[in-house]
């Protein structure tokens, strides 16, 4: 009998150890590239797909890992914590290794293309240091499987924004992110006067689980934005189109919030296929109603069971 045991210990052990939830483990390559949204326009975005490969586990080595334009691929090892924003050069995929996090540090692609960030997750970054993660100025970025979140503890003032998206940013895509427990969620659009900078923006958010906010899921100034199969629970406010934005909102699904869509400045929207949760879509109609890619998309009825679970830090690396 002791080898039955010895068996049954052993195959117990495995089951244990190995994933929770195996079925939302996604196949994923560090190598690849942006497969869907404006990121894939312009000449795609490869980050450093098919470069040198790094792991990082100090905030030293990943501040010098992502610098420079060469092709590279860092990977982010277990918990690096500061008060600072990094930095990413051009040409560089950072991926999140599984059970890896930033705490407190940000990351800041500033004046740079193609970047992919995927499967990291940041947590409480402060105010004083920047946004969880920020894009200025900055085309060409893929943005997959993040965790982004801080707490509402404090008062809104204590932490600036999750994903900001600013000062001319085009061809940009998130896609499978959890974006939660936070003030001010994802600001598009730097200002109300910054219109000639903001105006060319593109921004594909499809896919993500946005919760428990208060504020900017997105708030989106001036530029194109497609928003498709995105679940919205319990957020104070929902999607702000503003200063003459065109938004095309498609099959997207909201609890918990009396104002899931509306414009505040002229700004407009396209909504299709939507359950707003009992509220209702109070933008005025835009003439954004198709974006200059192809895609597919799920029913808002099958959003809620093929999003909820896989977004967020879901893959293995
Ligand atoms: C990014 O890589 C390309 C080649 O892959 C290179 O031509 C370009 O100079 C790099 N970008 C920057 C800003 O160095
Ligand atoms: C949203 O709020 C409802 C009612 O309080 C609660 O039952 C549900 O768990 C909340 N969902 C999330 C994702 O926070």
């Amino acid at each position: 009998m002791k080898w039955l045991y010895s068996l049954i210990a052993l195959v117990a052990v495995q089951v244990v150890s190995a994933n929770p939830t195996p079925e939302l483990a996604k196949r994923a390559s560090a190598n690849d590239v942006a497969t869907l949204g404006y990121a894939t326009l312009n000449g795609g975005t490869s980050g450093g797909s098919g470069g040198s490969q790094t792991t990082v586990s100090s905030l030293s080595a990943l501040t010098s890992a992502v610098s420079g334009s060469a092709k590279k691929i860092v990977f982010i090892s277990g918990t690096i914590t500061g008060n600072t924003v990094v930095k990413v050069g051009p040409n560089t995929s950072i991926i999140g290794k599984s059970g890896s996090s930033l705490v407190g540090v940000g990351l800041r692609i500033l004046d740079v293309s193609n970047v992919i960030v995927r499967n990291v997750k940041i947590s409480k970054v402060l105010a004083d240091a920047g946004d969880a993660i920020a894009v200025q100025n900055s085309h060409q970025v893929w943005i997959d499987h993040v965790d982004l979140s801080s707490d509402r503890d404090h008062d809104k003032v204590r932490y600036d924004g999750l994903l900001d998206l600013t000062h001319g940013v085009t061809g940009i895509t998130v896609t499978n992110s959890k974006l939660y427990t936070h003030w001010k969620a994802s600001l598009i659009g730097h200002s109300d006067n910054n219109g000639a900078e903001d105006t060319p923006i593109t921004v594909t958010l499809a896919s993500n689980y946005w919760y428990n906010l208060n504020s900017r899921t997105p708030s989106f100034r001036f530029g194109h934005g497609h928003i498709f199969n995105n679940v919205f629970d319990n957020n104070s406010d929902g999607i702000n189109t503003r200063d003459g934005a065109q938004l095309l909102v498609e099959n997207n699904v909201w609890t918990g919030t009396s104002k899931p869509l509306y414009s505040t400045d002229g700004g407009f929207a396209v909504a299709t296929g939507n359950d707003f949760g009992g509220a209702s879509n109070t933008a005025p109609t835009g003439s954004f109603t198709s974006p200059p890619y192809s895609y597919s998309k799920l029913a808002a009825s099958a959003v809620r069971s093929a999003v909820v679970g896989s977004a967020g830090q879901t893959l293995s690396f």
